[in-house]
């Protein structure tokens, strides 16, 4: 079986010590103003030893996408210090730390935008969000330069930027969200045109610093439900434009690793098979989904589907989950959280709170019923 602790090079001769990465997870912990708390220090103080690398929660860039509340932010001059004492809790623990840039669109929080509107590709009804005029395109774009520029000053080895989970970059990319009929909307070349000019204007920061060592990730999901919504075909010709980039990594967001795709390819085949055989070796693959034993997150890697694991739950429940796998300890990996068990966890309480109640995209609880999400 191949090795999940063998190095990994980055085609910009950045080395990754292992295969194990910790996926993105939003906490629910940090101070209003974005900075981080005890809590947050508390939650990702321990849980990055003898991974690979350790994305951050989905951190924002921009005061009109905060999604989340208690969100961390990389906006401000002001938060620079708070971001650089994140990048060294997580490097001093040996892991290469990424942070996750992010903006929510259409599920920005309204009462959380300081008066602002809400702001998208497109006008969407349900959430009030309205349009961006071009001015406000590129204001957007450049909201991902400077959140790249504080990274880099911050001392992170790199940023992921989040195409993923229906946020603003995928209403972007996505039919069901862009309805434009400018340079940004209508063909699938104009749709693709917003992703790629992020990546592009993060490369150029990084550029500007000349440091050719920083990592550049960028994440997406596969497919969206909806009749006009992403399908495999559009992922095919996202992953041929993305290979062509200076980025680092690609990484898949998926609730099952083994999901077959839905439509747009051949729907006997796993997501995970038919992203990896596009991609065809041009860049590395993180994947990920409801890898929660150690046999399971074993039997992932062995498929050859993807250079690289990312565990969300699974660091949850097992904060010290890379060591177990290290030393095959993998019967002492736990697949479910005890409710009784608060203080061992370090979950935020925000995020606890939620995860007691229970919720398909939230690690299983003793006791309760539990289903993946199926997305
Ligand atoms: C509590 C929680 C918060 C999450 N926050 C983010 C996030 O900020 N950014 C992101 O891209 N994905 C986020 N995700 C999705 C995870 O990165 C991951 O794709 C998902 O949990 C499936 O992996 P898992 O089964 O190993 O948990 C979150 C998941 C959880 C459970």
């Amino acid at each position: 079986m191949s090795d999940l602790f063998q190095s990994y090079t980055l085609n910009n001769g950045i080395v990754i010590k292992n295969r194990l990465v910790v996926a993105p997870m939003t906490h629910s912990a940090s101070n209003p103003d974005g900075t981080i708390s005890g809590q947050e220090r508390h939650f990702i103080a321990n849980r990055a030893q003898n991974m690979g690398m350790f994305i951050t929660a989905a951190t924002l860039v921009c005061a009109n996408g905060k999604a989340f509340h208690r969100q961390p932010e990389a906006i401000q001059e002001s938060q620079l210090d708070s971001l650089r004492e994140t990048a060294q809790i997580l490097q001093k623990q040996g892991a290469k730390a990424i942070l996750q840039i992010h903006h929510g669109g259409i599920h920005a929080i309204a009462d959380l935008l300081g008066g602002r509107h809400l702001i998208s590709a497109s006008d969407h009804a349900p959430s009030g969000a309205k349009a961006a005029t071009a001015d406000e395109v590129r204001e957007l774009i450049q909201a991902f330069a400077h959140a790249t520029d504080l990274a880099i000053r911050a001392g992170f080895d790199g940023v992921e930027i989040h195409g993923a989970n229906g946020y603003l970059i995928q209403q972007f990319f996505s039919g069901e969200f862009n309805r434009r009929t400018d340079e940004w909307g209508g063909s699938l070349a104009n749709r693709l045109r917003f992703p790629l000019a992020v990546i592009d204007t993060v490369h150029a920061v990084r550029e500007r610093h000349q440091k050719p060592e920083f990592i550049i990730g960028y994440r997406f999901s596969p497919e969206e439900p909806g009749e006009n919504g992403l399908t495999m075909t559009d992922t095919f010709a996202l992953i041929d434009e993305l290979v062509k980039k200076p980025l680092q990594y690609l990484h898949i967001s998926l609730w099952d690793f083994d999901k077959k795709a839905r439509r747009g390819a051949d729907t006997s085949l796993t997501r995970m098979q038919l992203v990896h055989e596009r991609i065809n070796g041009r860049l590395p693959l993180i994947g990920v989904g409801n890898l929660l034993s150690g046999k399971r997150i074993r039997e992932a890697y062995a498929t050859g589907w993807a250079e690289f694991i990312a565990l969300g739950k699974a660091v949850m429940i097992n904060p010290n989950i890379a060591q177990l796998l290290q030393e095959q300890r993998d019967n002492e990996i736990v697949t479910e959280l005890d409710p009784e068990q608060a203080d061992h966890y370090g979950i935020p309480d925000i995020l606890w709170g939620y995860c007691v109640q229970g919720g398909d995209w939230l690690p299983p609880v003793k006791g309760k019923n539990w289903q993946p999400m199926d997305i």
